[in-house]
């Protein structure tokens, strides 16, 4: 199948979060599973500085009036994965963040730059930019692939349109003006179509228009279609739950692997996990912490907003800080309220909190390898990523839930000794069902309890690392999901 993923971010070349990884991993498992893949993304400077590296050449040049638009080519360094690059000035002439500006405000001409992104994007799946390919099936991210899929939905002789959420709180909305700016079809200021509350509402173009939607866990697919996460849009989500999966991310398997991570001072495995420690003292050491094996130590790396549930560990954690029961590191930036709060928990607590606010690859695997227990409170989690990386690294969650967290962390109530109880889901960390400061700190108590019987906290490490985690299984459940796009497409 020739597969066009349309993605706002993709790492390594560009990243604020959990889409960026999947954008790098899950082409990777189509390609290898033989089909032509394709992804297409911004150009914005960093990316094409990074592309530079691995060798990028013009594939295409459009123009819509005044506007003229290049399209780079290049790869995905370290993969064979042909990457197609939207080069126009709103993209490449500006620094910083790809959807906001240094104050965390959303770039004004957001709905300008993600509509002709779209544009190029049904131009190259159609086949029409002057490229000798063409999309048999479109496969949309989040809101920024919205207008893609909505541009490709118009046309005749079009190919099946695949939409994935990664996160339904970000439906990508503008006024009524955006809407009149881009002359877009009149028909399309419906509730029906991509109207929400007299805005325009870029993520509907994807719910509305795609043959298939899919979003990132089992549990995520169900919590959307009620009022209590569907921020709005369940009404419309439970009328399409037919064309509605989930189906969980994989992790990049080589990226994130304790036994070769060259960001860890001391690689181990499963066999050798009693090494684990060593990049506890040298995690301690990095983050001036007062290093010591047997003080458990807590982490957390995340973007510092609501979702994350920071909330909820500003108000758990400081006694157990204050009783000396555990170190904590964190890793993140965000929203300038939780610095605030953070900064000051750590000048209460220096010896107890270790706190880096900005974006910290390598610190990011180190975290992984040293600390004993990752926390992720959030308070919705379409799927997460660091709790299967901790899962890989024997480093054992402790997590709200929901979501993604709620499918792959398990604690079960009535353990056997050896922490084994049920055959086909072995205890694999720590679980809270309520959103709330209290089952927080009922659920670390349970943990840092465990943590001093060594014995059944192995096995929980043990049982954690054993899952498998790849892509390979979640890349077949796509390619189903696709056949069914075909399928619903050619009904049409
Ligand atoms: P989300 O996409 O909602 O941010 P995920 O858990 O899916 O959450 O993915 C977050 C990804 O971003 C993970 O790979 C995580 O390690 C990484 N990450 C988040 N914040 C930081 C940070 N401050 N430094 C390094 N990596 C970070
Ligand atoms: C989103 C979600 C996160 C998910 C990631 C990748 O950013 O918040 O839960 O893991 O996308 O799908």
């Amino acid at each position: 199948m020739n597969i066009l993923f349309v993605t706002s971010e993709a790492y390594p070349l560009i990243k604020t979060g959990g889409l960026a990884d999947v954008a790098a991993s899950l082409p990777r498992a189509l390609l290898k599973r033989d089909h032509s893949v394709r992804l297409v993304l911004p150009a914005y400077p960093r990316v094409l500085e990074a592309a530079r590296k691995v060798g990028l050449k013009p594939l295409a040049s459009l123009t819509y009036g005044e506007r003229n638009i290049t399209v780079w080519q290049t790869r995905l360094p370290g993969t064979r994965v042909t990457v197609w690059l939207v080069d126009m000035p709103e993209f490449s002439n500006r620094g910083g963040n790809p959807y906001v500006d240094d104050q965390g405000l959303d770039w004004p001409d957001n709905h300008r730059r993600f509509y002709w992104f779209g544009v190029v994007a049904a131009e190259l799946a159609m086949g029409r930019a002057g490229v000798d390919w063409r999309a048999d099936l479109v496969h949309g991210n989040d809101w920024q692939s919205g207008m893609a899929m909505a541009l490709l939905a118009q046309e005749p002789k079009r190919p099946a349109l695949v939409f994935t959420i990664h996160n339904l709180a970000y439906h990508g909305l503008f006024p009524y003006s955006a809407f009149a700016e881009l002359s877009l079809p009149e028909h399309w200021w419906h509730p029906e179509a991509m109207e929400f509350y007299d805005q325009l509402s870029f993520i509907k173009g994807g719910l509305v228009f795609a043959d298939q939607i899919t979003t990132v866990s089992p549990s995520y697919a169900r919590e959307i279609q009620t009022p209590e996460f569907g921020c709005g849009l369940d009404g419309l989500l439970f009328a399409r739950q037919a064309q509605l999966s989930g189906i969980l991310n994989g992790i990049d398997t080589q990226e994130w692997n304790p036994g070769r991570d060259p960001h860890l001072t001391q690689n181990y495995s499963r066999r050798n996990l009693k090494q684990k420690v060593v990049n506890k003292l040298a995690l301690q050491e990095r983050v001036g912490l007062p290093p010591s094996e047997e003080t458990p130590l807590l982490g957390f790396i995340g973007r510092l907003v609501e979702q994350k549930g920071v909330d909820l560990m500003l108000s758990a954690l400081p006694e157990f800080l204050k009783r000396g029961e555990c170190q904590f590191v964190i890793l993140g930036s965000g929203q300038a309220q939780y610095h605030t709060a953070l900064k000051e928990l750590q000048a209460l607590y220096p010896e107890q909190l270790a706190l880096t606010l900005g974006y910290d690859e390598g610190l990011a695997h180190q975290i992984e390898g040293g600390v004993d227990l990752f926390l992720m409170p959030s308070l919705f989690e379409p799927c997460g990523l660091n709790q299967l990386y901790s899962l890989r690294y024997g480093t054992l969650p402790l997590v709200h839930a929901v979501g993604g967290l709620n499918d792959t962390v398990f604690e079960s109530s009535d353990q056997t000794e050896d922490g084994t109880a049920a055959e086909s889901t072995p205890d694999n960390g720590f679980r809270f069902e309520a959103p709330t400061a209290s089952a927080l700190r009922d659920a670390l108590t349970r943990a840092l309890a465990l943590y001093h019987q060594p014995d059944r906290w192995r096995q929980r490490q043990l049982n954690a690392m054993k899952g498998d985690y790849s892509w390979e299984k979640s890349a077949q459940e796509y390619e189903r999901v696709y056949e069914q796009a075909l399928q619903v497409r050619d009904q049409h």
